[in-house]
């Protein structure tokens, strides 16, 4: 299928591994040219030069923190005359409730909340004068069914999930919309290391883990970053334009709900 995006411009934030990698992927392979932002530069430029080669497009990287301010700034600077962004940071750390404090929620709140909502707010109004625009923001599973684990992703992550849903419906007049991706476990470094942790903490094997965790999930794997990044390119493509608000589960069938 032609996602008829060759040519736009889109912004891939934590993308040089992972789910944002699987993104930026799938949009360079439908002919869009690319910034693709993460902190560390060694691995952001491996993966532009990478995406450079197989797909003939044009791919810029924007180092820097994104969940900080001035050098999410920097990197703005350098995004102009965007079409699609896609949003995307590392989730917060595991832990239990008695141990969160309000610096904690801040950092989380901080990450996986005000940062994406930051980002919408400055492309959102070249979009809208262009009457075109697509925002993807990577959320979690943990949306629809909380984690207990992660509840500093689960409560940033809802925050953010009540943002979208009020904006997305009022700037999707103009041909611009807005929609979450939720994922649920994916073979990248995050669950690598997310199982490191419990394995410490259970004394079990990463390994025995990982196979109980596929074993958990009607797929009986886990999800992989090309098939994701084809789900967010769709969304990103023409055909979507009708998709509004909406919070996709990526996950298998692991949350089990009707709706
Ligand atoms: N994988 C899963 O199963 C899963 C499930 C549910 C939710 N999620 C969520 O989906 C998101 C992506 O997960 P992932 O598995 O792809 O993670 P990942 O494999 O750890 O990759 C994260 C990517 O984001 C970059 N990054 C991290 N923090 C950043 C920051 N502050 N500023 C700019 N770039 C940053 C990383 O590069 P640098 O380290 O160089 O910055 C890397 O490119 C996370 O929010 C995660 O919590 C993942």
């Amino acid at each position: 299928m032609d996602l008829g995006i060759r040519g736009k411009q889109a912004l891939v934030c934590g993308a040089s591994r992972g789910l944002g990698l699987g993104c930026a992927t799938a949009l360079a392979e439908a002919g869009v040219n690319l910034i693709i932002n993460a902190r560390s530069e060694g691995n952001l430029t491996k993966s532009a030069e990478m995406i450079a080669k197989t797909y003939e497009v044009d791919v810029t990287i924007a180092v820097g923190d994104i969940t900080d301010d001035r050098e999410r700034k920097k990197v703005l600077e350098m995004a102009t005359d965007i079409d699609i962004l896609v949003t995307n940071a590392g989730g917060p750390p595991p832990g239990i409730w008695q141990d969160w404090e309000k610096t904690d929620f801040l950092r989380a709140l901080e990450a996986n909340m005000l940062t994406p909502i930051a980002l919408m707010k400055k492309l959102l109004p070249g979009m809208i004068e262009k009457g075109w625009g697509r925002v993807v923001n990577i959320t979690s599973q943990s949306v629809k069914a909380p984690i207990a684990t992660l509840g500093l992703s689960n409560s940033a992550r809802a925050g953010l999930t009540g943002y979208v849903a009020g904006t997305a419906r009022q700037v999707a007049y103009s041909g611009v919309t807005i929609n979450n991706l939720l994922p649920g476990s994916h073979s990248t470094d995050r669950i690598t290391g997310l199982l490191t942790v419990m394995s410490k903490e259970k004394g079990i094997g990463v390994k025995e883990l990982r196979r109980e965790m596929e074993a958990s999930i009607p797929a009986k794997r886990l999800g992989t970053r090309e098939e994701f990044g084809a789900a967010c390119a769709f969304l990103c493509s023409v055909h979507a334009g009708y998709i509004v608000g909406q919070n996709i589960l990526i996950d298998g069938g692991a949350v089990n709900v009707t709706i």
